[in-house]
């Protein structure tokens, strides 16, 4: 039975674009992730019949492990012609790369004996109390010995999820949630459950009655995993008066909160809101990243967690990893001490805005009339609803015709959702490429309609509006 407002995952449900990847596989260089994609994607089932001989022979998880429709995308929106609204990478362009250069440059030279060498699983100590600094703007009191670094903080999710999950645990994730969680949450057979969120974020009442519900079921609840601001996919942020009560509900249905944060500085108006681990600090595992704040390709980010907790995390990383890269952190301390991180935080703040006043310009000017869309005040990310009847995974390939390329919305569901939804993202193109790309969406939008009026809904192999009332669950607040 479906909970009011969200939904228990069933399968994960196969990507739209995958035939595209696939396709491309010929086009992909050997060895880019394209090709390892396109490959992935031919050795999967084909009409029933599996191309893997090694189908057997994998754990039952590695069922739940599926190309994402975001990396599925990356052949065909990468192709210079097509606008990309889909990837959520980070616009380096601020960034001083020659200083950058020469520090790096002489790190090697003056300390590279030890950079270049493992250390420790836990993390290098100096960049640990740095990110404590970082944490503080943020209202966070936390000791470094708390603080675990990882190679992103996708894997620190990895490392949560593998703590604490065994097959068939509940996980509650905001409707929608952020695919790499997903996709982490699947390869544990955790089940998903959603909860509605709105233009303030997660709603306190749905979470209430869907921990009762599951309560009730007899379900085992693991954690809540939270975005709270300027949320991936949805764009919206959690209202500082809701934070309070959220950590209430989750402490009384001994429920833990992974509070997932790596868009935290960079609201648009130059606004921190206080993290829920500043509010409680035994019931909250903090997620931080310097993807969004610095610079993606370095890997590094961190989880700060309850003490006992820490040490589970520690072991979970030396295991898989033996220990973050040793250089990679030493970058990042660097750049931490020896740089004006927080001016060049505010420079990312108002490149970004710039390019989501853009967006949010261009989707008034050419949308047409029926859809609504989110309107972010920090992070990267528009969430955005078509009118009924339409169907964004099966309108994919004629948007990309045209030369323009989103996020399907189903892809942010552990299953059944988002098929009238989509993730727009401002982050990476000029101002001038965002226009052109709303401008080629709109018009794709608009031959789709014409399409659904001469013949009726079309499927997406399977896939109208799966939600009673052809309603999402989704923070559809323009
Ligand atoms: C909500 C969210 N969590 C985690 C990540 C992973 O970030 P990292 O680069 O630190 O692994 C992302 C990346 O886009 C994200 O949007």
């Amino acid at each position: 039975m479906n909970l009011p407002g969200s939904q228990p995952a069933r399968q994960q449900p196969t990507s739209g674009v995958a035939a595209a990847a696939a396709g491309s596989a010929a086009a992909a260089p050997a060895g880019s992730p394209e090709a390892a994609q396109a490959t992935e994607q031919v050795g999967g089932q084909s009409g029933g019949r599996s191309l893997d001989p090694h189908l057997r022979r994998y754990a039952q998880r590695a069922a739940g492990m599926r190309a994402s429709e975001v990396r599925a995308l990356f052949a065909v929106a990468s192709r210079p012609e097509v606008v990309s609204l889909a990837g959520g990478m980070p616009n380096l362009a601020a960034l001083p790369l020659d200083t950058l250069a020469t520090d790096v440059a002489e790190l090697v030279a003056t300390e590279g004996q030890s950079v270049l060498q493992y250390g420790s699983a836990h993390g290098l100590p100096a960049l640990r109390e740095q990110i404590c600094d970082v944490m503080a703007l943020e209202g966070i009191s936390a000791h470094a010995d708390d603080v675990v670094v990882t190679v992103g903080s996708q894997m620190a999710l990895d490392m949560v999820t593998r703590v604490f999950c065994d097959p068939g645990d509940v996980v509650l994730a905001e409707a929608p949630s952020y695919v790499g969680a997903l996709s982490t949450f699947s390869a544990y057979q955790a089940e998903v459950v959603h909860v509605t969120m709105d233009d303030e974020g997660l709603q306190p009442e749905a979470l209430r009655q869907a921990l009762d519900t599951l309560a009730g079921q007899g379900r085992r609840v693991k954690f809540l995993y939270t975005i709270p601001n300027f949320h991936n996919p949805g764009g919206v942020t959690l209202a500082v008066r809701r934070r309070a009560e959220i950590l209430d509900i989750c402490a009384r249905h001994g429920v833990l909160v992974i509070e997932d944060n790596p868009y935290g500085l960079l609201g648009f108006s130059d606004q921190t809101y206080p993290a829920l681990r500043s509010m409680e600090a035994d019931n909250v595992v903090y997620l931080g990243s310097f993807s969004k704040t610095f610079a993606s390709g370095l890997r590094v980010g961190w989880a700060l967690a309850p003490h006992a907790v820490r040490e589970k995390l520690v072991l979970a990383t030396e295991s898989a990893t033996l220990c973050p890269p040793a250089f990679n952190q030493a970058i990042v301390s660097r750049y931490l001490a020896r740089y004006d991180w927080q001016g060049q935080i505010k420079q990312f703040r108002a490149a970004y805005r710039e390019r989501r006043d853009a967006m949010l310009a261009a989707l008034d000017q050419h949308l047409p009339p029926g859809c609504s869309w989110t309107k972010p005040d920090g992070g990267f990310y528009v969430w955005l609803t078509v009118p009924e009847g339409l169907d964004t995974k099966a309108m994919l390939p004629r948007a990309v015709t045209q030369r323009v390329a989103y996020v399907p919305g189903t892809a942010f569901y552990a299953a059944g959702f988002g098929s009238r939804q989509m993730r727009l993202s401002y982050c990476y193109p000029t101002p001038e490429r965002i226009r052109e790309g709303v401008r080629r969406l709109a018009s794709a939008l608009e031959a789709e309609q014409e399409l659904l009026h001469t013949f009726g809904a079309r499927s997406a192999g399977g896939g109208r509006p799966e939600v009673a009332g052809g309603q999402s669950p989704s923070p559809d607040t323009a």
